[in-house]
């Protein structure tokens, strides 16, 4: 596959995992996951971590999901690529992977001594995409391994960080996010 093709797939495939997390940012606040709760004297994920933020996410990943499914056939058909389309199962897993492991990240900067908000390079830019694709390489173990060829993961791993911190930084700009990282 030409570089093209990897880098097309590889940000396709990525995009209903890429959306809950920017979408929380704008949709987040109300009762926090954790309702509170701390463990010793931290709490247990912070008020950074809310339920209509995670679920109003979620729920935009699928409908990209369902979104890019519609469009993929105009992909190979206008441009020439051939990019995954998303099965059901795929539709959920990447998005909820996402927020799961942008949650289990506030959870070790907690446990750390990082306050609500504070930079924790490297875990910031990759907890999502690790999230999204553990969970579905376990759910979709076929699907996966079919998608995420070594070239489109290493080209993951390479753009995640570098796509994230600039859409953080367009958010900072227009003040939907309260950091720029
Ligand atoms: N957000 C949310 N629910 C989530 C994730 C994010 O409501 N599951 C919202 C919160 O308003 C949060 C903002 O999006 O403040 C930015 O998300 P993030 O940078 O992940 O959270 P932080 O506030 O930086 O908190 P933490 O230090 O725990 O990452
Ligand atoms: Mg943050």
């Amino acid at each position: 596959m030409a570089i093209v093709g990897v880098v097309a797939t590889a940000v396709w495939v990525m995009l209903p995992a890429y959306i809950p997390n920017n979408v929380a940012v704008v949709a987040g606040g109300g009762r926090p996951i954790d309702g509170g709760r701390t463990w010793r004297n931290d709490r247990l994920l912070g008020d950074g971590k809310t339920w209509r933020g995670t679920g109003v996410g979620i729920a935009a990943g699928v409908i990209m999901a369902a979104a890019l499914n519609f469009l993929e056939p105009a992909m190979s058909a206008r441009f020439g690529l051939s990019v995954p389309s998303f099965p059901l199962l795929a539709s959920l897993a990447l998005p909820f992977g996402a927020m799961l492991g942008d949650i289990g990240a506030s959870f070790v900067k907690r446990r750390t001594g990082r306050a609500r908000g504070a930079p924790f390079p490297v875990v910031d830019q990759l907890d999502f995409a690790v999230g999204a694709l553990l969970v579905t390489g376990l759910v979709l173990p076929e699907w996966f391994l079919a998608t995420f060829t070594p070239p489109v993961l290493l080209a993951v791993i390479v753009l995640t960080p570098v796509l994230h911190v600039s859409t953080n930084a367009v958010g900072y700009v227009i003040g939907v996010k309260q950091e720029p990282y």
